[in-house]
This record gives structure tokens, C-alpha cells and sequence, in this order.
């Protein structure tokens, strides 16, 4: 089918079904184009627990249309592929990180949302990289916290609070492969030009930025300092709404070390195509279905996130 043959059976089909399509920052342009929601994964969660439609789908990676099913248990969740995974949330598998909380004790365990609903299950609070900061901060001054899985965000954030926190040694493929090498020369070409990282980047990069933000604290940085020229250390997926804020401003993503791509894209986040998404609103299918006990175990930590998170308006 054609592209705008696509875009008009999604219309049409999303109308019909009353379906809601969330998409995140790192879907292709055309997919957040026609998305009723681009958002973080923390806007996305939060949508997701408001959403009235009967059908969600989600354009963004399995533990993000998991976490959907969590928080809107009642609606049919739909992954267009359910082969799009997280090199992050396979870092941190159940039996192992079971053993690393039985290991250690009166630790209060927060997890980050790039989890599998298994971990989400053990964990006493959820964050996302929007709100890390603020909920460990909520804890008392003394708390020990077991967190994971990212380690340069659980670092950054150690960093940032100081407190006492034991953690978990993943990380994503994505936001570890950038050169800055590569950087430091774009900089050199770029005089003015500011770097802006997502916390998930490794630690020189985190040190060499201007501003270290999950994907939407980015975009609104880009939107309001008033620098011309960014460097911008995250999936390239949130050029898109930056260039549509910011037009007169120039955007460079961060080259990586190394890839087979030649850019730093989520191999996971791109297998989401309008075609798929056309077939898996038609189909109803894939969906995505967890065991009652994990839904209401996994829901425990996410809403607490969320109940944090509105009171600090965020
Ligand atoms: P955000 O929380 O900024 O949306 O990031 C999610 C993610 O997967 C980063 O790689
Ligand atoms: Fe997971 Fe990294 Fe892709 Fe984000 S960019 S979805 S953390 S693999």
C-alpha cells in the first residue's frame, strides 16, 4: 500500500475502533506525524493511564506498551511488532536480579521503567529518567536504594543526590556507543554549538554536556536556551520535534563509535512502521497480554511513580 493509502486506513480504522496511537520521541517522523501522542515514557504512562479509548497502540518498544497494559489493564494494548525489545531491559533478567535483592537486604528497589513487568513486580517505585531524581529524593536522606537497571543513569543520579545506592550494572546500546571523539570535533566545527545528553550516555559524555535530560526535558531545552547550534547525544528520533519547534536552529545528532548504520538509531524503536501499524490496528494483533498477578504486582511501583510524580508536577 501506498503511504498516504496508510495513513487514511489508520485514520479510518482508529476512528472505527476508537483506538489511540502513542508514539515515542524515537519513532520515524512519519509515525509521530499521525500519532495522537508523542510524548517521554513518563507522558506516555501518564496517558496511557487516562486514555478513555478502548484500543492503545503503541508505537515504541515492548516495556512501554507492557507498562500500558499495566496502568489500563481493561483496554487491549497493541504492539505493531512484538519483536521491538530493549537492549536495557534485557540487561536485567528476573533470577538475577531476584538473587541481587536477596543479596542485599533492607534496600528500597527502584527500577526504572525500561523493565521488564517481571522486575517491575519486585520493585518498590518505578522512575524514568523525567523523574529519577525527584523520587529518590522523596525517600528519607537515609534510605538504601537498590537501583537499576541503567548504570550511568543509577551514576548520574548518584552523582546529582548523593545518596546511598547500590547499582544494577546495565545499560542501553544505544546511548553507549557515542564517540566523544567524534563530539569534540563537531564542537571544534561548531563554534557556540551546545552538547545535550540523556542521562543513559556514558559518564565523559554526561561531563562533557551542557545539559544532561531525559527526551523531553531535551526538546525543551533546544526550545528555550538561547543558543543556535546543539549537539544533541540521544536517539535521533527526537530531531523531528525539534526541528518542528525549532526550524532556524541547527541540530546535529552525535555521532557513534561505531554502527552498521552510521548513526545512533534504536534498532528496537525502528522496527514500528506505519505499515504495521495499519496491519495491527486492522488485526487487532499483537496483543499484549500478562498474568493478573503480574499486572497487579507491576501496577504497585508504577503508580506510586505516578502519584509522586503529580504531586511534584511533573
Ligand atoms: P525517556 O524516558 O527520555 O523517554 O527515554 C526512554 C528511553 O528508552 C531512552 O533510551
Ligand atoms: Fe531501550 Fe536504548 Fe532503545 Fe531506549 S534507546 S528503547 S533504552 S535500547
Amino acid at each position: 500500500m501506498e503511504k498516504d493509502e496508510l495513513i487514511k486506513g489508520i485514520e479510518r480504522l482508529r476512528r472505527e475502533k476508537n483506538a489511540v496511537i502513542l508514539s515515542h520521541y524515537y519513532q520515524t517522523d512519519d509515525i509521530q506525524s499521525i500519532a495522537d501522542f508523542t510524548g517521554d515514557s513518563l507522558a506516555l504512562s501518564q496517558k496511557a493511564a487516562k486514555t478513555d479509548a478502548d484500543i492503545i497502540v503503541f508505537a515504541g518498544v515492548y516495556f512501554m506498551a507492557e507498562t500500558a497494559k499495566i496502568l489500563a489493564p481493561t483496554k487491549k494494548v497493541i504492539i505493531p511488532d512484538e519483536n521491538a525489545g530493549c537492549s536495557l531491559a534485557d540487561s536485567c533478567k528476573k533470577e538475577d536480579f531476584e538473587k541481587f535483592i536477596n543479596d542485599n537486604p533492607g534496600h528500597t528497589v527502584i527500577t526504572y521503567v525500561n523493565t521488564t513487568a517481571d522486575i517491575k513486580a519486585l520493585s518498590h517505585i518505578s522512575c524514568t529518567s523525567s523523574n529519577a531524581k525527584q523520587i529518590i529524593e522523596s525517600l528519607p536522606s537515609d534510605e538504601k536504594i537498590i537501583f537499576g537497571p541503567d548504570r550511568n543513569l543509577g551514576n548520574y543520579i548518584r552523582s546529582l543526590t548523593g545518596r546511598d545506592m547500590l547499582i544494577w550494572n546495565g545499560s542501553c546500546h544505544v546511548h553507549e556507543q557515542f564517540s566523544l571523539e567524534a563530539i569534540m570535533k563537531i564542537m571544534e566545527e561548531n563554534k557556540g554549538a551546545k552538547l545535550i545528553a540523556h542521562p543513559e550516555c556514558e559518564m565523559p559524555v554526561r561531563i562533557a554536556a551542557d545539559f544532561i535530560g531525559s527526551t523531553s526535558e531535551l526538546l525543551n531545552y533546544v526550545k528555550s536556551d538561547k543558543a543556535e547550534k546543539f549537539v544533541i547525544a540521544t536517539e535521533p528520533g527526537i530531531l523531528y520535534k525539534m526541528k518542528l519547534a525549532c526550524p532556524d536552529k541547527l541540530l546535529i545528532p552525535a555521532p557513534p563509535k561505531d554502527s552498521t548504520c552510521g548513526c545512533s538509531e534504536c534498532n528496537f524503536m525502528k522496527l514500528i512502521t506505519l505499515e504495521k501499524i495499519y496491519n495491527s490496528l486492522k488485526f487487532e494483533y499483537p496483543e499484549i497480554l500478562l498474568p493478573d498477578d503480574i499486572i497487579e504486582k507491576a501496577a504497585i511501583p508504577i503508580k506510586r511513580m505516578l502519584d509522586i510524580s503529580e504531586k511534584l508536577g511533573l
